[in-house]
């Protein structure tokens, strides 16, 4: 059993789980751009103490390269204390000069790992 074998996928627009990734599909050479990750985005996951999204991860993977570059990893720790709520969405910037992909993984403490994945074109 390999853990890659527990991250389960679907379309983000039908499945609360998925992290969906806004990234431009193209983008030039070194310049700055802006990467948003939001769990539920079509439809709301729930973020209460006893059911929450726990993290977000956000991996960048080189065209032809074997290995991904962690971008980011965001926690989410308030799910309810003191009334404080949190909506699961990260954003960053970052500039890239090789083509490849954006992923992303989630985790659910009821409804375990999740990952999505984007191509990016970068240009000249
Ligand atoms: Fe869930």
């Amino acid at each position: 059993m390999s853990i890659g074998n527990l991250y389960q996928t679907a379309d983000w627009k039908g499945e609360k789980h998925v992290p969906a990734i806004d990234a431009p599909t193209t983008v030039k050479a070194g310049e700055e751009f802006e990467v948003a990750v939001q769990v539920g985005k079509e439809i709301e996951h729930p973020n209460t103490f006893e059911h929450h999204i726990v993290w977000v991860k956000l991996y960048y993977l080189p065209k032809d390269a074997k290995l991904p570059v962690e971008i980011g990893n965001y926690d989410f720790s308030a799910h309810g204390e003191a009334e404080a709520l949190t909506s699961p969405k990260v954003v960053t910037k970052l500039k890239l000069n090789k083509c490849g992909k954006l992923i992303s993984t989630s985790y659910c403490n009821i409804h375990g790992l999740w990952t999505s994945e984007v191509d990016i074109t970068i240009e000249a």
